[in-house]
C-alpha cells in the first residue's frame, strides 16, 4: 500500500519539484495539496501549483488556497531566489484546472480526521496553514501519521538571515506552534538540505529525454542556479524541498537525532533561528527527530531516476 501524503507548499522552485517527486513515487499515494505564502505571492503560488500538476498530467490532484500572510508578521516573499512568478525562467501556461473551494487549513483538517493515523504531512513552505489547522482543530495532531518539515538551519548558517532559514524566519510563530504541538516530526533543515545541490550536468542529463518535464526542470533551475551562484558562491542548486519529500520513502538517505528543537520568537536580531539542545541542559523531552547527516548524491540519484521515468511515463514516451 503506497503511503498516503499530503503536501503543504509554497511552490517555488524546489517545491515544484517535490511536487513532481511526489507524483513520480509508487511508494506514495499523493492526496491533497495546500498552497501557503512564501516564496512568491499565494495568488502566483496557487497557479504554479495548478500549473505543475498539470505539467505531469495530475490534475486529478485536489490544490486548496490555504493563507496569504503570516501568522503575526509582515508578508516576506522571495523573488531574487524563485524568480518574480516563483519559477525561475519557466513559463508554463495558464492552468486550466481550479483550486478546491476549501481553506487549505480546513482541507488539511479534512484529510487527516477523514483517516485517523494514516496520512503524513509534508510541510515544505512557512508554516502558516499547519500552525493554523492545529488551532482550528487540535484532534489533527493524534491523528497525523507523520509530520516532516523542510525549514530549520540547527548548526548551518542561515540562508535568510545569517542565522535563519526561510521558512521559518518568515512565519516563526507558526513554527512555534508547529513544533510544540506533540505531532511526530521529523525536520529536515539546511543541515542536510545544503549539502544536496543538482548540478548543471545533472540537468543536461534529464534533457537526453525530450519532453516537457526536463524543459521545465531547466528553464527553473537555471535561474535558481544563478540565484545560489551570485549569492552564495555555489554551484549549482540545493533542492531542499524534495530531500523533504524523499524522507518518506526512503529514510535511509538520513541520520537522524531526537532532540529538543525549538525556533527564537524573541524578535530579536536571530528571531527565526531554530536550536537544538543538544546537551539537554534545560531537560526537556526530545519533540523531533533532526536529520543532521544526509548522502547527497545517492539522494540526487534518486530524484534524477525519477524525473526521467516521469518524463517518460506522462508522455508516454517509453
Ligand atoms: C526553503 O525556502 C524556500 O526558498 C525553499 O522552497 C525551501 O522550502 C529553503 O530554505
Ligand atoms: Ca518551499
Amino acid at each position: 500500500m503506497p503511503k498516503r501524503i499530503l503536501l503543504d507548499t509554497d511552490p517555488g522552485i524546489d517545491d515544484s519539484l517535490a511536487i513532481l517527486l511526489a507524483l513520480a513515487s509508487p511508494e506514495l499515494s499523493l492526496e491533497g495539496i495546500s498552497v501557503v505564502h512564501g516564496n512568491c505571492s499565494l495568488e502566483q503560488a496557487t497557479i504554479n501549483g495548478l500549473s505543475v500538476l498539470e505539467l505531469a498530467h495530475a490534475e486529478h490532484i485536489p490544490l486548496a488556497v490555504g493563507c496569504e500572510l503570516p501568522l503575526v508578521q509582515p508578508s516576506l516573499l522571495a523573488p531574487e531566489t524563485h524568480g518574480n512568478t516563483g519559477l525561475g525562467y519557466a513559463n508554463l501556461p495558464e492552468p486550466r484546472i481550479k483550486p478546491v473551494s476549501q481553506h487549505g487549513s480546513d482541507f488539511l483538517i479534512e484529510k487527516i480526521l477523514s483517516s485517523p493515523g494514516e496520512m503524513t504531512l509534508v510541510a515544505v513552505g512557512p508554516l502558516t496553514n499547519v500552525a493554523l489547522a492545529i488551532r482550528k482543530e487540535p484532534r489533527i495532531v493524534g491523528a497525523l501519521n507523520e509530520l516532516v518539515i523542510m525549514g530549520g538551519a540547527i548548526r548551518h548558517e542561515g540562508n535568510t538571515t545569517p542565522l535563519a532559514e526561510f521558512n521559518t524566519f518568515v512565519d516563526p510563530h507558526a513554527a512555534h506552534i508547529v513544533y510544540h504541538a506533540g505531532i511526530p516530526t521529523t525536520l529536515v533543515p539546511l543541515d542536510v538540505s545544503y549539502q544536496c545541490v543538482l548540478l548543471a550536468s545533472d540537468v543536461e542529463r534529464l534533457l537526453k529525454i525530450e519532453s516537457p518535464i526536463p524543459q521545465f526542470i531547466k528553464a527553473a533551475t537555471d535561474f535558481y542556479m544563478e540565484y545560489h551562484d551570485s549569492y552564495q558562491g555555489i554551484k549549482g542548486c540545493v533542492i531542499n524541498d524534495p530531500l523533504a519529500l524523499a524522507l518518506t520513502f526512503a529514510p535511509e538517505l538520513c541520520e537522524y537525532q531526537s532532540l529538543p528543537v525549538d525556533v527564537d520568537i524573541s524578535g530579536g536580531v536571530s528571531t527565526g533561528k531554530t536550536f537544538a539542545d543538544f546537551y539537554n541542559y534545560e531537560k526537556k523531552p526530545a519533540n523531533m527527530k533532526v536529520a543532521l547527516g544526509v548522502r547527497p548524491r545517492d539522494f540526487i540519484e534518486l530524484f534524477l531516476k525519477r524525473m526521467e521515468k516521469l518524463s517518460l511515463t506522462a508522455f508516454k514516451l517509453s
